[in-house]
């Protein structure tokens, strides 16, 4: 008898365990981007890539007037952005910037990122157009992705080095960015990445 409580608990932890790895190894349905979602996230991922770049450009450009680069410099700074955290509280959504070549170590892309901005480098190098789009991450979130390009403004910072950006610019950006690689870039050049990421399931205000 006893033997046979021992086999049934034996049976049963067994059992448990099977279904448990069952459930466990069952990834949930990931169900596609409908079209309405799709316009609705590229839209409102542009709005968002386009005012965080309208107010850092401003800011920006004030505080080269005012001080030059080593003052600027700080202003490129997304994370000291108080539009990036307000739209985020607006749309669900959190805006970040990267690059193949990043100034800010901590602007690194991750795997999906990386994969855009190889498709990006890609179509640059046959000469396509680079279009934003929208990329579904599972059923909880999706990403925006939109170029970011180089226009003459940006060289001061991310120009050739002894040429549009300044031997002593560089000398102050690489003291606060020992890791820099983010320079060489001429005007029109394609630069990197605006990332936006959505809760796919909030609501949102039309
Ligand atoms: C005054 C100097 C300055 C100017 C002008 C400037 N940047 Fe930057 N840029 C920086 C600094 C400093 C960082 C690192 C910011 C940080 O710590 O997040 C940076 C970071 C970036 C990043 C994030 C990826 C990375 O390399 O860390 C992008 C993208 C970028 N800049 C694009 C531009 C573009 C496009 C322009 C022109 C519209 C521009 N920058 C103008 C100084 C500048």
């Amino acid at each position: 008898m006893r033997k046979n409580q021992l086999f049934t608990f034996l049976f049963l932890a067994a059992l448990a365990g099977i279904t448990a790895c069952n459930r466990q190894s069952k990834a949930p349905e990931v169900k596609p981007l409908t079209e309405e979602e799709s316009a609705r996230f590229l839209e409102q991922g542009q709005e968002i890539a386009q005012a965080t770049f309208a107010v850092m450009s401003g800011r920006l450009q004030a505080a080269m007037q005012e001080g030059g680069v080593a003052h600027a410099a700080q202003y490129c700074n997304m994370a000291a952005l108080p539009i990036a955290d307000s739209l985020s509280g607006v749309y669900g959504a959190k805006i970040r910037r990267t690059s193949l070549k990043v100034r800010n170590l901590e602007d690194r892309p991750d795997d999906l990122e990386k994969s855009a901005l190889e498709q990006y480098a890609k179509d640059w190098a046959a000469q396509m157009p680079l279009k934003p789009k929208v990329v579904l991450v599972d059923n909880q979130t999706v990403a925006f992705y939109a170029p970011i390009k180089v226009n003459a403004f940006c060289l001061s910072c991310h120009g050739e080095v002894g040429a549009s950006l300044k031997e002593e610019d560089y000398a102050t950006l690489k003291s606060l960015y020992p890791e820099d690689q983010a320079v060489g870039y001429k005007d029109g050049d394609w630069r990197g990445l605006w990332s936006v990421r959505f809760d796919r399931n909030l609501h949102l205000p039309k």
